[in-house]
């Protein structure tokens, strides 16, 4: 029996955010925004464990609580210094718990409001997949490509394309082979990876409240989305 499991990486600064702390601690709703992201995942009861990669110095994580899921988390301290070493590091930390065909699931640690039925329909859809794939939305908006001094250069089509978004599910073993292959600095994700060998990553509609919390006013909107989806 394949099992399912996650891979939070969380060993990013936050650069973009500007903020005192890395943004996965910012408060969000009265806990710290990665409390959230970690919920979310524990609440899906096929997800055997949450493994959560950290910065090798990290000093937050130790001094919250996360008592109401504590059973079902496992902190790893090995994060690299891009997003794709992170992954790849943590892949290698948890070899001995992992069989060849179990799932991972990677997502983001700053993506805190991903509903439940967006990340059941990932594993759904996939679930007797060969390859696997990821969480993605099609383009809305008109895409405009621009020179240096910021004047439109020509207007892009938009069909076909899709934002890719988290999680990303693959096997767990080809995902670790993916990434040992791909300079980490060229995977902003891990279907690119999986891509570069040949594979073709399944797109599974996503939802746009499954925001990446980058800038300070990303920060309001989740905090509206959270208090949103609890309501319901
Ligand atoms: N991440 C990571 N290790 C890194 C860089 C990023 O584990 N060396 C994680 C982040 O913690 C985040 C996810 O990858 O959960 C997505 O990255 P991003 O949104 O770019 O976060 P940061 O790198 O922290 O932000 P910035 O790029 O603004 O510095
Ligand atoms: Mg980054």
């Amino acid at each position: 029996m394949q099992k399912f499991f996650a891979l939070v990486p969380a060993a990013g600064s936050g650069a973009r955010m500007g903020a005192a702390l890395p943004k996965q601690y910012l408060a969000l709703a009265g806990r710290p925004l990665l409390y959230h992201t970690l919920k979310q995942l524990c609440a899906c009861a096929e997800i055997e464990r949450v493994f959560v990669v950290l910065a090798a110095g990290d000093r937050f994580f130790a001094q919250q609580d996360w008592q109401p899921f504590a059973d079902r988390i496992e902190p790893l301290y090995c994060g690299g210094a891009a997003r794709a070493v992170s992954v790849f590091n943590g892949l290698l930390a948890v070899r001995d718990l992992l069989a060849a065909d179990d799932w991972m699931l990677v997502h983001d640690a700053v993506r805190p409001c991903l509903p439940a039925d967006a990340l059941q329909r990932l594993i759904d859809t996939l679930r007797n997949d060969a390859v696997g794939g990821l969480l993605a939305l099609p383009v809305v908006d008109t895409l405009k490509r621009a020179d240096a001094a910021g004047l439109v250069m020509q207007t892009e089509p938009r069909e076909s394309l899709w934002q890719a978004q988290t999680p990303q599910m693959f096997r767990y073993r080809a995902l670790l082979e993916a990434l040992r292959a791909f300079d980490p600095a060229l995977a902003t994700d891990e279907a690119s990876a999986i891509e570069h060998l040949g594979q073709r990553p399944r797109l599974v509609n996503g939802d746009t409240r499954n925001l990446k919390v980058t800038y300070p006013h990303d920060l309001e909107l989740a905090a509206l989305i959270l208090n949103s989806m609890e309501k319901k």
